[in-house]
């Protein structure tokens, strides 16, 4: 049950989550329940994003990664596939002027060369746009696949070696997080999955290891402001101990 904002616990500021993560799942069951196509959960899942954005903003996140579109996803029937590109395609048309005009610096990871090349494009222009800005960073995950992400890195790293450029024993944890899609991006402090599945879906594997997980059972069309602050108020309710003792 979502709580009325007056009655929200006060969150320590020391404590919000600098890196949200979020899957955001359950917009296929939501037009369901309402006996609409799938791609109507989609539009409003779309839709609700900017509240999400802005809700973070307000709460004093820095970066907010959305799971938009996975390797796997690329498996669904073609004219869910083909929806989903069409809302991407309109998306990027009418937010990314009023994302530039918000401060927000937008970086899409992922396989973009399964991407139509007209988004493509979409996507490159307004990256190069939004590259300067210092508001807030929103990371779009798009034809990603974490598994597919350490690949390509093993790919570049193993090629790197052959060439004599590095030596093996020289590897450690920031050669791969500097080759990894999220270069320069921090780890993630808190990744949250609406729509009730317990799971990571093949989303950011290397960067979530010590990443504080939330599931809710909300969909994502019907994940609020609220909601996103009764999470962030659980997070720092947490004690992070990366294998330490407490205290
Ligand atoms: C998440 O919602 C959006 C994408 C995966 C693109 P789903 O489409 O997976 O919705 P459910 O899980 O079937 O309800
Ligand atoms: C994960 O949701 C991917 C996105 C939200 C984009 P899925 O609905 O594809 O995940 P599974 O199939 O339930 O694991
Ligand atoms: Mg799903």
């Amino acid at each position: 049950m979502a709580l009325p904002l007056k009655n929200m616990p006060q969150t320590d500021k020391a404590k919000i989550p600098s890196h949200i993560a979020i899957i955001m799942d359950g917009n296929g069951r939501w037009a369901k329940a309402r006996g609409f196509p799938r791609v109507v959960g989609h539009k409003k899942g779309a839709e609700i994003l900017r509240h999400t954005m802005e809700a973070c903003k307000d709460a004093g996140v820095h970066y907010l990664t959305i799971y938009a579109f996975s390797a796997e996803n690329w498996k669904r029937p073609v004219v869910e596939v083909s929806d989903l590109m069409e809302l991407l395609r309109s998306f990027l048309d009418r937010e990314i002027s009023s994302l530039h005009e918000k401060g927000v610096k937008l970086r899409v990871i992922g396989d973009l060369n399964k991407i139509a090349p007209d988004i493509r494009k979409q996507i490159e222009a307004a990256e190069k746009l939004t590259e300067n800005n210092t508001g807030f960073n929103l990371i779009v995950a798009l034809s990603y696949g974490a598994r597919q992400e350490i690949i390509q890195t093993m790919q570049t790293l193993a090629k790197r070696i052959e060439s004599g450029e590095i030596s093996a024993s020289n590897i450690d944890e920031t050669t791969i997080s500097d080759l990894l899609y999220t270069s320069a991006i921090p780890d993630p402090d808190l990744l949250i999955r609406t729509g009730g599945e317990q799971r990571l879906s093949n989303f950011l594997l290397w960067q979530s290891a010590y990443t504080e997980l939330y599931f809710t059972p909300v969909l994502w069309p019907d994940f609020t402001a609220v909601h996103l602050q009764e999470a962030i108020a659980e997070y720092a309710n947490r004690e992070r101990r990366y294998g330490t003792t407490s205290g």
